[in-house]
């Protein structure tokens, strides 16, 4: 069986990455060969430019063609060479989350990340998305529980992650059968059951 494009996205707080690593050990253990990354990120120059994006403050453009420009060396060095050998691949947030963070949070037109997305993967796009969903204000309650400093996006104000919510929550509505809304505030058991659902569902 050819292997899948699984996304991950949510705001901060929304308690996705144990997840991640959930899941992949799930599709190792029936046989998959699966390849676990994250954006930005994923490469060698990736984590280094999500280093920038992450603590370095910068004009808006150049945080989204960052955001691109480490997305394009993430797919043409790791995430299309796992999808040809017929991988599966789990990424923890993608294309979604510029839509999210740099065009809902931060108000970029949606004309020039549709041309950034188009030029960057117009030939794909994941197979699954899995979107956690939560109020803000339990979202802000985990951060503020987190013993380490905030990068430059969990600093951001609350209307800002309250923008980013609603654009992933009308993503979701616009493409019901690549992107799949969990309720982040379930018990770890009840999400782990329904992201296995979910994926046999859509990937079967
Ligand atoms: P994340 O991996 O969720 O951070 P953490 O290590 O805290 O779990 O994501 C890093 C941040 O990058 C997150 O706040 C969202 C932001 N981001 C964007 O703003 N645009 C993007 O395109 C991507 C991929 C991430």
């Amino acid at each position: 069986m050819k292997g899948k494009f699984i996304t991950f996205e949510g705001i901060d707080g929304a308690g996705k990455s144990s997840h991640v690593e959930w899941l992949t050990e799930l599709l190792r253990s029936k046989g998959h060969t699966v390849l676990m990354t994250r954006e930005p990120g994923g490469t060698q120059l990736g984590e280094r430019l999500r280093d920038l994006l992450l603590h370095e403050p910068m004009h808006l453009e150049t945080e989204t063609l960052l955001m691109f420009a480490a997305r394009r060396e993430h797919l043409a060095q790791v995430i299309e060479p796992a999808l040809a050998r017929g991988d599966w691949v789990v990424c923890d947030r993608f294309t979604d989350a510029t839509y999210a963070y740099q065009g809902g949070g931060r108000g970029l037109e949606r004309a020039k990340l549709q041309q950034l997305e188009s030029w960057v993967h117009g030939h794909l796009q994941p197979d699954l998305t899995l979107l956690f969903d939560l109020p803000l204000d339990v979202a802000r309650e985990r951060i503020a529980l987190a013993e380490r400093s905030l990068d430059r996006f969990e600093q951001e104000r609350a209307d800002f992650h309250e923008r980013v919510r609603q654009a992933y929550l009308e993503r979701a509505h616009a493409a019901p059968s690549r992107i799949h809304v969990i309720n982040a505030q379930q018990s770890i058991d009840d999400i782990r059951n329904v992201l296995e659902n979910t994926v046999v569902t859509f990937c079967s």
